[in-house]
């Protein structure tokens, strides 16, 4: 049969999909898809979802017979003077984005995913020192528990993260390397707008201006990338770009480095293999972050 796109959007209407709540529904779910013989993938979110989640959703319905998204904010990794508060909470129109893209089975939103007697936590080094951490040092923490936790209670055989947070994605590998753990990490590239924002649920605070400002830290990325391809120096290159974040309107800069992908330590110049250029920068109270790939085959000035 060929069908119209008419058709096919008519289909999706009838997607209809399982909300789950709990530890036990959800383990018993995955449990039945395994025993059928079906792959699982899991993209863990904290909801609010855009165009960069669902490009992860049709990523992992590419890679396996069934999709759980989990939606949880996840109170552990943010800390006091953070905006778990004012995070948005969206649950409805998430399971409505889901439903349109046809490819979500499951949603699982569970309520709490601590008890009163929590007490133990998976405090991640390596991948995790530095960059972020500089100013979040809970944050890693808060975020290698949490996923410990959901990969526990959706055993799904892929994971799928986008490389927006790229550390993140560096400390959930060196996590599952460590641990042991059974569960494959797939990494996707992240969405954009078309002025090269980087999308993200914290891209909902920033005001018309800081909107118009907000494209310049992917620009000045790209710039970075551009000159240390040409062979000049990184320090200097840097001290550009920051130079030029501030002058364009951003408030601060947490951190601007250029770092091994692997180890997310600074590279050192000279040196060969593949590289990330990483930054945070904050935006009136509003913190964004980026990264880009600097080509695998170049060399550091
Ligand atoms: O990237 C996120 O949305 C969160 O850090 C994650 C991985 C869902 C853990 O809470």
């Amino acid at each position: 049969h060929v069908f119209s796109d008419a058709h096919r959007e008519w289909q999706k209407s009838f997607f209809v999909i399982n909300i789950i709540h709990t530890k036990s529904e959800m383990q018993a779910e995955v449990a039945r898809w395994r025993d059928a013989g079906l792959s699982v993938a899991l993209v863990p979110t904290m909801g609010s979802l855009h165009e960069g989640h669902l490009s992860l959703v049709h990523q992992a319905a590419l890679q396996a017979d069934r999709v759980v998204v989990s939606i949880y904010v996840n109170p552990s990794q943010f800390a006091e003077n953070e905006d778990f508060d004012k995070y948005p909470r969206t649950l409805d129109d998430d399971v409505k984005k889901l439903e349109k893209t046809g490819q979500c089975h499951a949603v699982y939103a569970p309520s709490s995913m601590y008890d009163d007697q929590h007490s133990t936590m998976v405090v991640p080094a390596g991948a995790a020192d530095g960059l972020e951490s500089l100013t979040r040092p809970h944050f890693f923490t808060g975020v290698a528990t949490i996923v410990l936790k959901l990969f526990q209670h959706v055993p799904a055989h892929i994971a799928l993260f986008g490389e927006k947070d790229f550390q993140q994605l560096s400390v959930v590998r060196q996590m599952i390397q460590n641990l042991d753990l059974q569960i494959e990490i797939i990494g996707a590239a992240t969405v954009r707008d078309t002025h090269g924002l980087a999308l993200s649920s914290r891209n909902h605070y920033l005001s018309a201006d800081q909107f118009s400002i907000a494209p310049q830290l992917y620009q000045q990325l790209c710039i970075i990338a551009q000159r240390i391809t040409q062979g000049d120096a990184q320090e200097r290159v840097i001290a550009d770009a920051q130079h030029a974040l501030l002058n364009a309107g951003f408030d601060e800069v947490d951190y601007l480095e250029i770092c091994d992908a692997v180890t997310l330590k600074p590279a050192q110049n000279n040196r060969q293999g593949p590289i990330r250029i990483l930054a945070a920068v904050r935006l009136g109270t509003t913190r964004l972050i980026d990264n880009i790939a600097l080509d695998q085959s170049d060399t550091l000035a």
